[in-house]
């Protein structure tokens, strides 16, 4: 660690720094920047990576897969990569992990080049379904990796922390399992809220590297958010996209048809800026400092989602985004926040 008087957030030599997973260079003007707007916007591009705490980096778009099936997946993951996507997000629970596969090696695009997530389904004995044991763990995330048809996934993660302490440790353990056998370079989790990261910290396991989260304007987990920045936790949003009043229509969400019917909370800061809502939600979170995993199975969606990179959001855009917060849960059934899981 150097003293260059940010003791929490470096934690490299002094020509480099990194802060909420992302890289600066260390010249003292960029860290007096970075120090008060993590990241930079004017540093944001396409091939932008956000550093994980394990010493790797991801890029910081990536395309989600949700809802998409095994057999459209295929196409879906074909346009993202051709249009110059390099991340792709998906999980044994949305069965298409075979579909991802396949769209990799259609899109012509190196396997070394893309950033592949997957996700252990943990079970949850609340819905009838068992916990993961040790041993299914490891049997699943190497089903995952053959799905894939790679050699290892880049992230691993579980997908979200149903089944109690027990089981949950006894998972995370077989992951870390997993991450010294090179099936998987890096590990995180799902939405884990405080007190599942505390329980990883209290057994001494190493913490993980990222935690993907329901996150957007009118669900910001500020709390949760401040308590894995002091520990290089990168936060990946999910359902960027759910304050659109579009969003999931006709799909499995718990938005409803009110919010759908009235005019949508970021159409005022779309028109000071010339750009879609989408772009807007999107841009927001970079400029968070999270990941964004955009969905679509719509060619001009995938192209317009990763056009985010060309316009910035001011600090008066972001605080009227930030004054949206409703801690409003969409994306799980029945307003469900599995961040607040026993
Ligand atoms: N870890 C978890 O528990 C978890 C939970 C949820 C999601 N995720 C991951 O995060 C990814 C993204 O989240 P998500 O799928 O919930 O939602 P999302 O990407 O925020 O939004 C997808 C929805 O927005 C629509 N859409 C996409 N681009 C649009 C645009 N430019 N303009 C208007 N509408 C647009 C899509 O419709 P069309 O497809 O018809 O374009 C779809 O209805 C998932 O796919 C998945 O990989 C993880």
């Amino acid at each position: 660690m150097c003293s260059s008087g940010f003791p929490t957030l470096v934690d490299r030599p002094c020509d480099r720094i990194r802060l909420w997973g992302v890289e600066y260079k260390a010249d003292l003007a960029d860290m007096a920047q970075a120090s008060e707007v993590p990241p930079s916007p004017s540093s944001l591009n396409l091939s932008t990576r956000f550093n994980l705490g394990d010493g790797t980096s991801m890029p910081a778009l990536g395309f989600g897969t949700y809802q998409i099936n095994d057999d459209d997946v295929v196409a879906a993951v074909e346009t993202a990569l051709k249009l110059g996507y390099r991340h792709i997000d998906t999980a044994q629970a949305y069965e298409n992990e075979v579909g991802v596969g396949k769209g990799l090696v259609a899109s012509g695009v190196d396997t070394s080049e893309v950033f592949i997530t997957t996700k252990l389904w943990p079970g949850n004995p609340d819905w009838g379904m068992p916990s993961k044991s040790y041993d299914e763990t490891i049997a699943a995330t190497k089903a995952s990796v053959e799905k894939l048809g790679v050699d290892s996934v880049d992230l691993y993660l579980i997908h979200a922390p149903f089944g109690g302490a027990e089981a949950r440790l006894a998972m995370y353990r077989a992951m870390v399992t997993c991450q010294k056998e090179g099936l998987v370079k890096s590990i995180g989790v799902s939405n884990y809220g405080i007190a599942h990261l505390q329980e990883l910290e209290q057994a001494e396991l190493p913490l993980p590297a990222v935690n993907q989260l329901e996150l957007h304007p009118t669900n910001q987990k500020s709390e949760l958010l401040a308590y894995m920045v002091e520990r290089n936790i990168l936060p990946i949003a999910y359902s960027s996209l759910a304050p659109l009043s579009n969003w999931r229509e006709g799909q499995q969400s718990s938005k409803d048809d009110a919010s759908r019917e009235g005019p949508s909370l970021v159409a005022g800061v779309a028109e000071g800026t010339g750009r879609s809502e989408a772009q807007v939600l999107l841009r927001y979170a970079l400029q968070k400092g999270w990941c964004i995993l955009p969905k679509s199975i719509r060619e001009e969606r995938i192209a317009q989602n990763m056009d985010v990179f060309s316009f910035e959001l001011s600090d008066e855009q972001m605080s009227e985004l930030d004054g949206m917060e409703k801690d409003e849960s969409l994306a799980w059934p029945n307003g469900m926040d599995p961040t607040k899981a026993e």
